[in-house]
Parts: C-alpha cells; structure tokens; sequence
C-alpha cells in the first residue's frame, strides 16, 4: 500500500478526521504496521498494554470470558474505529480481549505518541472523549436490554444495527448484510447458540428476514412486524 493509500485511510479513522494531511503524515511516521488473521489475538485482557491500534479494514470483537468459561462479546469494531486506549489513558491492565473476526489491516501506535496526540490537539481528544461516550451509551444500552428485552428483541436491535453499520440497501427497501457466526452473535446479545438458531427461525417464519448462506436480508416491514409480535405476546 503506497503512502498516499494510507493517509487516507488514515483519515477515515473517525479521530483523525479533522486532522491536516502534514499532520496525518507526521502520525503515520509513529505508526506501525500489523496485518492480522481472521481469529488472531491482538491484545489479551489483563495484559500490561503500551500501544493502541487503528482499524484501517476489517472487524475485530470486544470481549471478556465469563466464570464458566462462556464468551461475552462487548462489542464488535471495523474500519475507521479504534481500540487499546483504555490501558493507556488510565494505567491499567488490558480491561478485554480484542481478536479478529476477519483478516484485518491495523496500525499501532505507542502509548508516547498517542498520548502526545490527545494532548497537543483538541480536536483528536475530543474524538477520543466522543467515542467514550458513545462507547458507554452503548454499554447503558445493552445492560438495559439484557434485564429488560427478551432474546428475541435483543437479537432485533442487533441485526437493525448491523445493518445500519454494514447493510446496503436493496431496491425494495430491505437491507442485506452479512451475519457473524451464529455463536458469535449468541455472545453478542447474551444468550446461547440453540435459543439464537430458534429466534432466527422465528424472525424467518414471520417474514421479518430472509437467510441466504451467510448474508441476512432485512424486510422493510421488519420495525412494523416486532411491533406486531410484541403486542401478541405482550398485549
Ligand atoms: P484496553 O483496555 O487497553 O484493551 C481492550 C480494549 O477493548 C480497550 O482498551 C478498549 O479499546 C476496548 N473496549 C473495552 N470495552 C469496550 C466496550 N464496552 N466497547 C468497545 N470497546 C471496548
């Protein structure tokens, strides 16, 4: 990839967007390049971390391994977001495992260099508290959801995110994108692989999706026909 490829996929990374092209040189020059493996284990949880990474393709997932040895996905990154920043802003460990979901294209930045970035240019630490705080709402959010939704509806609200990040858009108005493994997707919205096969089945049944090997297509009407199933269910 020539340098020019990368300065601009160094500004689709959403906290350097505002950033000059010198600017974006300069941080390129600290940067180093790391092509990961679909599987590849980029940063371990409670590991002592020195450097953070931007994602310029690919999907990596957030996540931690539960008492009884069960995945929990926190949450799912690709292109243009980044991770590890957390050990650096606050001195701890590593709070999670990040490993890839597909061959990814990274760069890795040094603990020095990425905090020399937020302190000297206001507008990349204000991306960076930005994120923080999506990243929060969305934990709130999930929290919410895993006391007060039932499987079903969590897996809804996850395949209508999925395909508002990752959809494109088909001439009758539904969305296709293509779905994670189904045990990753159990590990996303809390529950086991069985009872997502189930919920898949359902959402099939009732015309909400259509399955196609690996790729989901999101009716039009999927938001009317939740509605719908919730007032059957509860009332
Ligand atoms: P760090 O703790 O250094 O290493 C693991 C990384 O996972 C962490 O920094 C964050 O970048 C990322 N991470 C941890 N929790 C979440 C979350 N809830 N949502 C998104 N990313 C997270």
């Amino acid at each position: 990839m020539n340098q020019k490829n990368k300065i601009d996929l160094l500004r689709g990374v959403y906290i350097f967007s505002e950033v000059s092209e010198k600017h974006l040189e300069e941080i390129l020059s600290h940067c180093k390049e790391k092509n990961v493996n679909k599987h590849e284990v980029i940063v371990s949880e409670n590991e002592k971390g020195d450097s953070m990474y931007l994602i310029l393709d690919g999907e990596v997932k957030v996540s931690l391994v539960a008492e009884d040895g069960k995945e929990i996905i926190l949450s799912t990154l690709r292109k243009g977001d980044f991770f590890g920043e957390m050990s650096l802003l606050d001195g701890e460990p590593r709070s999670a495992n990040v490993i890839a979901l597909t061959s990814s294209d990274l760069l890795e930045l040094s603990r020095n260099d990425f905090l020399s970035e937020i302190l000297s240019n206001k507008h990349i630490a204000g991306a960076v508290l930005k994120v923080l705080s999506r990243r929060l709402r969305e934990a709130n959010e999930r929290i919410l959801g895993l006391m007060s939704k039932d499987v079903f509806d969590r897996l809804a609200e996850y395949f209508q995110k999925e395909a508002r990040i990752k959809g494109r858009e088909l001439i009758d108005g539904s969305v296709v994108f293509e779905r994670l493994p189904q045990s990753d997707i159990a590990s996303i919205v809390g529950s086991s692989r069985e009872t997502v096969t189930r919920a898949i089945k359902e959402m099939v049944d009732r015309g909400m999706i259509i399955t196609s090997g690996k790729q989901i297509i999101l009716k039009k009407n999927f938001q009317q026909l939740l509605i719908e199933r919730h007032k059957e269910r509860y009332g």
